[in-house]
């Protein structure tokens, strides 16, 4: 079963939604499920001039732990300066959410690397240098979105320009 705090997550999810004018976007796909995960941010800077996560939202197509760890995943994220939210893994929102069962621990990936794809699409938009293990992780999830995409094609084109 899962815990209350996921439950709380799940019923009420902290930002949910999508953000006006987002700096960029991380889309992710999880092929086995097909469960999908949009999450926007907004970039600002703390008071020694480090960028951080200044805003950040989510709309996620998914099971009740696909929605629980994109919930939890912004409130660990907000704040946050960009190298240190690219640290967010697994383990982070696991430990946040206090468990998991396993057979839903694929869902708590998705949401790690729907952030890891914000961020890099903000660093390739504003032509940063992407570091050499944030590239690699973005073709395997590029890819993994790709084959979502092929198989559910219509119906996501539509979504996304439902909620443009
Ligand atoms: Fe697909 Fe949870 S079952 S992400």
């Amino acid at each position: 079963m899962y815990n209350q705090k996921v439950l709380q997550h799940f019923q009420k999810p902290h930002n949910f939604g999508k953000l006006k004018n987002p700096d960029s976007v991380g889309k992710v796909g999880n092929v086995v499920c097909g469960d999908l995960m949009w999450l926007y941010i907004k970039v600002g800077q703390n008071k020694q001039g480090q960028e951080i996560i200044q805003d950040i939202k989510f709309e996620t197509f998914g099971c009740v732990a696909a929605i629980a760890t994109s919930s939890i995943i912004t409130d660990l994220a907000k704040g946050k300066i960009l190298n240190e939210a690219l640290n967010i893994n697994k383990e982070t929102i696991v430990k946040a959410l206090g468990s998991l069962p396993p057979v839903k621990l694929h869902c708590s990936v998705l949401a790690a690397d729907a952030l890891a794809e914000a961020i890099y699409d903000y660093l390739k938009k504003n032509k940063r240098k992407i570091p050499a293990d944030l590239e690699k992780r973005h073709q395997r999830i590029d890819n993994e979105e790709k084959m979502v995409r092929e198989k559910y094609k219509g119906w996501i084109d539509n979504e996304e320009k439902l909620h443009q």
